[in-house]
């Protein structure tokens, strides 16, 4: 099977050099995708003694002796022959048989759907691009058809089903993901939300929705015989739009998707009430993407650019700018400053960032390549704007959206350092994973701000499996925290460290790979303890314990979201004293984008910021100056 798709894979692909980027297979092929996805293996139930024994371990960096003891028990209990923990396996292993993935839908749940925090800040990723050059409405427009046009390209290879297959080394990946981008939406539940997703629908949607001055209009993207607009239809439309909206005179009724979850929920019931509300809404929800057309930002230039422009992109800069000019429920929001400020924001129920970045690269190279040729003037439908009816009820709860949004955006320390000094070149040259040099290098820094190592977390994809998503590297090892206590001491030789660094490189790269193929330890206990709730029986005492609370309280939250272009995506920490840091490495540099939030006292985005330069450095110069590595 695997056979046959590859050489499917080798035929389809991008046609360059004829001045556009065109899919080489304009034909569908249909049945493919599934006939992929049925190839994929499903995810695999570790063995309940390895996660337990694997457990404890990670546990040991992080966790006090004493504590750690206590837990050695727990968790013996909770593993022994006929225990609460074997039942629990067998409930997963039967689980696993008969699912098509025993773990996605239920993480899907816990990670996102029933996580009641705003979108905004604590789930959402941003994504910055490199700066455009312009800086006036029109360049803007004329970006904007260009870019409404690379993603309408790639919309066709993944509804003609010829999206090539990505592969994690000779593995093929699940390519799921690619088939929930566009087309969705969140949508905000009391308690619980869910997403709705109209890309397979007999009727699916063909438009999109511009944001521009807080308003909201859709645009439809297709002419009738299905062949998408081009690129100078798409600008005439876009001009339209914004003749017709020249003020932000309107409510920014998009601000309410920012607001926690609950509030949002029931502030949705609300507004939906009214049957002109509740079209507007579904249009938004049904439509292929969101395209926000931005005002200028400003103190937008010189070193401050990217940390400015990650700003933008993860939040909008707050009411007075362009945080009305989004919703933040869409799956998908692509985002252009009159200024030539890039990128996007999304919503991450759906997918992971390495099929967003694999859109935005094609989309990149599309608008690099296509041109605004003149096309002849046909008669388009004029864009349609979405309209509200704002109760005052609806008012005061937009102005409390406004206010709590703004008092998040004040509270977010959020900063892109682009590290100049190498990138992946130096690792590989010291025969070392990129990966694991720069989350050893993170441990550093961190122990150098703190004396302790914590809990880490490193997404790692589980893509190999059919449905999968992700599971948990844990950065933080007895050997990182080995390398981190030695480097600064004077008593240690340099060859004595440079065996540490090798052994903690090692080691993450082992958990790495253990990870990728469905055997760390997160998912499982996740899984484990799920199953427990769903047979009804009391919470195993290992998830109550306080070890497990510090295990879980990942005070440095990463991901690695490599892309062809010069691009970093961003995202908030996920606990009140913790730090996020999410990085691009290319060859020669790497973007890192690093954030924590201002009403923590004990962190710091611009001291982490500066720690993790030198980590980085300081290792580089080890390696470099210690004679065996000099071989
Ligand atoms: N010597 C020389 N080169 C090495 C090396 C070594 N010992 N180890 C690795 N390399 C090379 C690799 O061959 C690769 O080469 P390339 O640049 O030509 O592709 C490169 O270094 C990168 O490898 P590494 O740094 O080890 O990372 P990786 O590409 O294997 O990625 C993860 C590791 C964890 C990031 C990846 O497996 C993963 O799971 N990514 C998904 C993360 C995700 O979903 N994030 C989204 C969250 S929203």
């Amino acid at each position: 099977m695997w056979g046959l798709l590859t050489r499917m894979t080798f035929k389809v692909g991008m046609e360059k050099g004829s001045g556009l980027v065109r899919p080489v297979s304009a034909t569908k092929l249909v049945g493919r995708y599934l006939a992929h996805q049925e190839g994929l293996p499903g995810l695999p139930v570790p063995a309940l003694q390895q996660t337990c024994d694997r457990y404890l371990a990670v546990l040991e960096p992080i966790v006090e002796t004493e504590k750690l003891n206590l837990t050695r028990e727990l968790v013996t209990d909770f593993q022994k022959a006929g225990g609460v923990g074997e039942r629990l396996q067998k409930s997963l292993e039967k689980r696993a048989c008969g699912a098509e993935n025993w773990l996605s839908d239920w993480w899907v749940q816990t990670a996102y759907l029933d996580y009641r925090l705003p979108v905004v800040i604590h789930s959402s990723p941003g994504v910055v691009l490199p700066r455009l050059e312009f800086s006036d409405k029109r360049g803007q427009l004329r970006h904007a058809a260009k870019m409404i046009a690379g993603v309408l390209d790639f919309k066709t290879l993944i509804d003609n089903e010829t999206l090539p297959v990505e592969h994690l080394g000779r593995r093929p990946l699940c390519m799921n993901q690619y088939y929930q981008l566009l087309s969705s939406c969140r949508v905000p539940g009391l308690h619980r939300d869910s997403v709705v997703n109209h890309a397979k629908s007999s009727t699916p949607s063909t438009h999109i929705t511009v944001a521009h001055n807080f308003q909201f209009f859709t645009l439809d993207v297709y002419n009738s015989d299905g062949t998408p607009l081009s690129v100078d239809h798409l600008h005439h439309q876009l001009e339209q739009i914004c003749n017709s909206s020249p003020q932000t005179n309107k409510e920014p009724v998009g601000i309410l998707t920012s607001q926690h979850r609950n509030v949002w929920g029931k502030v949705y019931l609300d507004l939906i009430k009214d049957q002109t509300n509740k079209e507007s809404v579904q249009a938004i929800q049904r439509s292929i993407f969101t395209l926000c057309l931005d005002s200028m930002s400003p103190h937008a230039s010189g070193e401050m650019y990217q940390s400015r422009a990650a700003q933008q992109m993860l939040h909008g800069g707050g009411s007075h700018l362009n945080s009305g000019n989004r919703w933040f429920d869409k799956t998908l929001q692509f985002i252009l400053g009159e200024d030539g400020m890039c990128g996007l924001i999304y919503e991450h129920a759906p997918a992971e960032g390495p099929p967003i970045v694999a859109l935005i690269d094609h989309v990149i190279e599309y608008t690099r390549k296509s041109d605004m040729a003149h096309s002849p003037t046909v008669p388009l439908p004029v864009p349609h704007r979405l309209c509200f009816n704002i109760t005052p009820d609806i008012k005061r709860d937009i102005e409390q959206a406004k206010h709590d949004l703004n008092t998040m955006v004040q509270d977010l320390d959020l900063a892109v350092l682009v590290f100049k000094h190498f990138g992946k070149n130096i690792p590989k040259f010291f025969k070392m994973s990129p990966d694991a040099f720069i989350q050893i290098g993170l441990q550093l820094a961190y122990y150098r701000l703190y004396q302790k190592s914590c809990s880490t977390y490193e997404s790692a994809s589980l893509r190999m499996f059919r449905l999968g998503r992700t599971d948990t590297i844990r950065s933080a090892s007895v050997d990182s925290s080995n390398f981190t206590k030695a480097f600064d001491d004077p008593g240690k030789k340099n060859t004595e460290k440079v065996a540490l660094l090798e052994r903690a490189i090692k080691a993450h790269r082992s958990y790495t790979d253990m990870a990728i193929q469905g055997q760390a330890i997160d998912r499982h206990l996740l899984g484990l303890k799920l199953q427990a709730l769903e047979d009804q029986v009391s919470i195993p005492e290992i998830f109550t314990d306080p070890s497990y609370a510090v295990a879980m309280n990942f005070k440095i939250s990463t991901s690695q979201v490599p892309a062809k272009s010069d691009c970093v995506m961003c995202f908030g920490p996920v606990v009140p004293d913790g730090y996020a840091v999410c990085y691009n490495p290319k060859d020669q540099h790497i973007n890192l984008a690093v954030s924590s939030f201002n009403t923590c006292p004990e962190t710091d985005t611009a001291r982490m910021v500066q720690a993790v330069e030198k980590a980085l450095l300081d290792m580089r110069t080890l390696l470099e100056s210690t004679p065996k590595a000099k071989l």
